[in-house]
């Protein structure tokens, strides 16, 4: 159950409310969520135990086992059953490590997700897929497990860096990209300000329901799912590849650069129509205008090919991508050989970003 809307405190009272009063409560947070998490508590005047709040590393780091060990442990250690209730309070990387402590402690218990993040509203708190990383590869370890609720509100946004508004922005483009029509021309317009809700409620809204339509065709992603990979596969090993040089760039940034690199790709399929290149253009100025450039040279492009060939969607040797060919016409399982996929990152080496 998906709730959007400003009065979050409100809304997870009345929600804690309707829940059985045995199930006790947990909250997890980061180090800066941790203030917004007992904002919340203190408003709802929830009278949480202190002992059943726990405050993890901020960000992708907090993603591997032994931040979710710490969590294992503190739930033992504070007495928590297989009745508890965990809410995730924070972005996508504090969602995705929750969630999968949540879907594997003593084999599941129930969570909800309170994204702070733009990037966790509009995706990673929604569609129960949850994960950590297995060294510098992304989401490798990880389940499906719906929250039994998310609570999404424009109100988290206003004290959220731009950096991490843009970085959240480049899956509002990817979801633009993947519906066509209006939302599409949305992408296309300045980001709004943060202190305009009523906007900010409109745009949530549509990415949630994008998001969930996939989901709910296809939860495990056997074909559908794959869609909302647009732009991941090669987001992912620019993302990764940034982490071994030891000067990572947001995820967004990355999908954002993965999506024009990708649709690139679409360009050389026999079955793209000759509007894929306008929709190249357009996100390629698009990105240009808003995320930093990427810089990798020719040197770095065998790290990102191993990343690009170790990608989940993979299947045997063939390299598999989701594409955007038009606005609202994307395709998974795209088979693309190696060769071109060098080729486009040699080209957009020489193109200067
Ligand atoms: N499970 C999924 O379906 C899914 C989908 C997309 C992305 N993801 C994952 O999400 C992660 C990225 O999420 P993200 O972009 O939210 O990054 P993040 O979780 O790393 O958060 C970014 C930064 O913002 C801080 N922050 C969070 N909320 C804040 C607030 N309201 N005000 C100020 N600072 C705040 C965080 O502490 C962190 O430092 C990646 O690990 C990605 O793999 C998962």
């Amino acid at each position: 159950m998906i709730w959007t809307g400003l009065d979050i405190a409100t809304a997870v009272t009345e929600a804690l409310a309707k829940r059985p009063s045995s199930q006790p409560i947990y909250f997890l947070c980061s180090t800066d969520t941790e203030s917004l998490c007992h904002e919340l508590i203190h408003t709802a005047e929830l009278g949480v135990d202190p002992k059943h709040i726990f405050t993890v590393p901020n960000g992708e780091i907090a993603k591997n086992l032994h931040t979710a060990e710490t969590i294992f442990q503190w739930l033992q250690e504070s007495g928590a059953m297989r009745n508890a209730l965990l809410i995730n309070v924070g972005g996508g990387a504090l969602c995705d490590v929750g969630g999968f402590c949540a879907a594997t402690y003593m084999r599941g218990i129930t969570y909800w997700n309170i994204p702070t993040t733009l990037l966790a509203m509009v995706d990673a708190s929604v569609g129960g897929k949850n994960g950590i990383n297995l060294g510098h590869h992304k989401n490798y370890i990880g389940t499906f497990q719906q929250p039994e609720r998310v609570f999404v509100s424009p109100h988290w946004l206003n004290t959220l860096p731009h950096t991490e508004l843009l970085s959240g922005w480049a899956e509002v483009i990817k979801h633009g990209v993947l519906s066509g029509g209006k939302q599409f021309q949305q992408i296309l317009k300045p980001i709004p300000a943060v202190t305009d809700h009523q906007t900010w409620s409109g745009i949530l809204s549509w990415n949630i329901k994008v998001k969930s339509r996939i989901v709910e065709a296809d939860f495990t992603e056997q074909g559908e799912r794959k869609l909302l990979n647009v732009g991941h596969t090669i987001g992912h090993a620019l993302e990764s590849w940034s982490h071994d040089q030891q000067s990572p760039i947001a995820h967004g940034n990355a999908v954002a650069w993965g999506l024009v690199l990708e649709t690139a790709l679409a360009c050389t399929c026999a079955e793209a129509p000759q509007e894929t290149e306008a929709l190249y253009h357009s996100l390629k100025q698009l990105v240009q205008s808003m995320y930093p450039p990427i810089k990798y040279g020719n040197m770095d492009i065998p790290s990102l090919m191993e990343y690009i060939r170790a990608d989940k969607k993979n299947q045997d040797e063939s390299l598999l991508f989701s594409l955007a060919f038009t606005p609202g016409n994307c395709k998974y399982n795209c088979e693309i050989s190696a060769e071109t996929v060098v080729q486009i990152l040699q080209d957009h080496v020489d193109d200067g970003h």
